[in-house]
């Protein structure tokens, strides 16, 4: 391998090698819809692949390597597959690609994965096959286009346990030269970026765009416009130091509640973040846990909340029953996640903190993840719904919004109507 080799650089290599065409099209932008799973919480996303296409629901996972779907015989039954052979360059790059050993099997490249959700690992084989997504205009999904040669992995049907059921695979969105956002951009030639907005209902689709603005939301508004940005840490650079090069994290400073600062163990000078769309709650390390939860609880109290017994898995709770009498509802605290100024930070509103559990209560929807934890944060889903967030590769940095509520818009408010030509 020369010694020139940047991602983009292996990319084309990869492209020349196995006499891919780089597909000459105006297409900037490709949209994806989110659905929430009911029981579950997690987040789902159809896209189609195979020849000839079908549908296939996968489960959205923000810092995996690539997409898996299971590719047992009653259910992949595609004219295109290929599966890479154990000399092809592709194998040979997947070391550099994804920091995995690939191993050699019948003469397939074979190589270990996992489902994040059970942790459960597997081998199976690196493939190859037609993948097909609407772009968009960023004001409505357009032509359905189509990726000849999307590399993806063939996870064993076993694999699927623990995923909601109807999906048969897992998407990931990760840093890396094979998930769908890279492999995207190579292919259409596009800057390297994908945004997402999740919906916390389970009754309309949120959304992803993969590559360039505008995003364009009811009524008119183009969230792109609005995002604020914060510098985004991709690990990759340094894989070696992380069993998860595939995240994208965040410093936070500190924590506001109610616009003060919540004092932490002074062994934060700054609290590593991530995001996450597996986790269906923010998961906090023990310490930074504590401390959130001691702040918010004093402030929740002294604007008349009252505190009542927990519902697991919760453990700060408050009495959402009408107080006879009373006009209003107290207010919840807000929470601020600060980032590189004063001026720059994330608000957390009553909408991504508190979840209803039953008719009378409503309990943080922040979880403790236990000491010396490798970040001491971990946004989860709950805290992202109707919040845009933009992941930009090129430019090392996060676009985010706080609640779209206070815009007046939403993550379902993308116009998924198709309009094509
Ligand atoms: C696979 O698809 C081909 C062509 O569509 C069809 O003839 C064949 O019966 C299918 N096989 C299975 C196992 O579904
Ligand atoms: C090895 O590959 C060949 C050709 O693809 C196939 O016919 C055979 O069943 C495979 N053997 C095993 C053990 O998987
Ligand atoms: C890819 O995009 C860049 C920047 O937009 C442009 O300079 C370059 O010519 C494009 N390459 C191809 C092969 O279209
Ligand atoms: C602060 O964090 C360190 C390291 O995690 C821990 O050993 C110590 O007990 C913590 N102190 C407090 C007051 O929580
Ligand atoms: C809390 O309730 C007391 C008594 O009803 C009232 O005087 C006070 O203004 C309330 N405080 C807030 C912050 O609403
Ligand atoms: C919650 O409130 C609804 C509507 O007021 C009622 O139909 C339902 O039975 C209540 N559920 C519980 C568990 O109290
Ligand atoms: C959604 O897009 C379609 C096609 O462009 C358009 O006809 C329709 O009016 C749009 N709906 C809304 C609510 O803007
Ligand atoms: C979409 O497809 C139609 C019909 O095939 C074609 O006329 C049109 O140019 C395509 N639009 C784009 C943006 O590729």
């Amino acid at each position: 391998m020369a010694s020139n080799s940047t991602p983009t650089y292996i990319y084309f290599l990869l492209i020349s090698s196995l006499a891919l065409p780089l597909i000459s099209s105006p297409i900037k932008t490709l949209v994806l819809p989110i659905a929430k799973h009911s029981s579950t919480s997690q987040y789902l996303t159809t896209l189609y692949q195979r020849t000839p296409l079908v549908p296939i629901n996968l489960v959205i996972n923000l810092g995996g390597p690539f997409l898996w779907v299971s590719c047992d015989n009653s259910r992949y039954n595609s004219s295109s597959y290929r599966s890479a052979q154990c000399k092809s360059p592709l194998c040979s790059l997947t070391h550099k690609f994804l920091n995995i050993q690939p191993q050699c099997s019948n003469n397939t490249c074979m190589i270990t994965a996992e489902n994040v959700i059970t942790s459960k690992i597997s081998s199976g084989s690196l493939s190859i096959d037609v993948l097909s997504l609407r772009a968009t205009n960023g004001l409505n999904p357009t032509n359905l286009t189509s990726i000849p040669r999307f590399v993806f992995w063939c996870a064993p049907e076993f694999l699927l346990q623990g995923l909601p059921s109807g999906s048969t695979g897992i998407l990931g969105l990760g840093h890396s030269q094979l998930s769908l956002p890279t492999q995207l951009a190579n292919q259409y030639n596009f800057t390297e970026k994908f945004a997402i907005c999740l919906s916390p209902s389970t009754n309309s689709n949120g959304v992803i765009f993969i590559g360039e603005e505008p995003y364009v939301f009811f009524p008119g508004i183009d969230i792109s416009k609005i995002l604020i940005y914060t510098p985004l840490a991709i690990t990759s650079k340094n894989a070696r130091e992380f069993s998860d090069p595939h995240e994208y994290w965040i410093n936070v400073r500190y924590i506001r509640i109610n616009g003060r600062h919540v004092p932490l163990n002074s062994s934060y000078t700054k609290i590593k973040t991530k995001f996450s769309t597996i986790n269906p709650y923010t998961i906090l390390e023990t310490s930074v846990y504590n401390s959130v939860t001691n702040y918010f609880i004093r402030e929740a109290i002294a604007a008349n909340n009252t505190l009542v017994d927990e519902v697991a898995p919760f453990r700060v709770c408050f009495s959402t029953a009408e107080e006879t009498g009373s006009l209003t509802r107290p207010g919840m605290p807000f929470v601020d996640l600060m980032l590189q100024s004063e001026i720059v930070f994330w608000r957390i509103f009553e909408p991504n903190l508190m979840v209803p559990v039953n008719n009378n209560t409503a309990c943080l929807g922040f979880l403790d993840g236990g000491i010396n934890q490798k970040y001491g944060i971990i946004v989860g889903g709950y805290q992202l719904e109707d919040n845009f967030v933009e992941f930009d590769m090129v430019k090392s940095r996060l676009g985010f919004t706080s609640s779209l509520l206070l815009r007046e818009t939403s993550c379902d408010s993308f116009n998924f109507t198709n309009n094509s030509g």
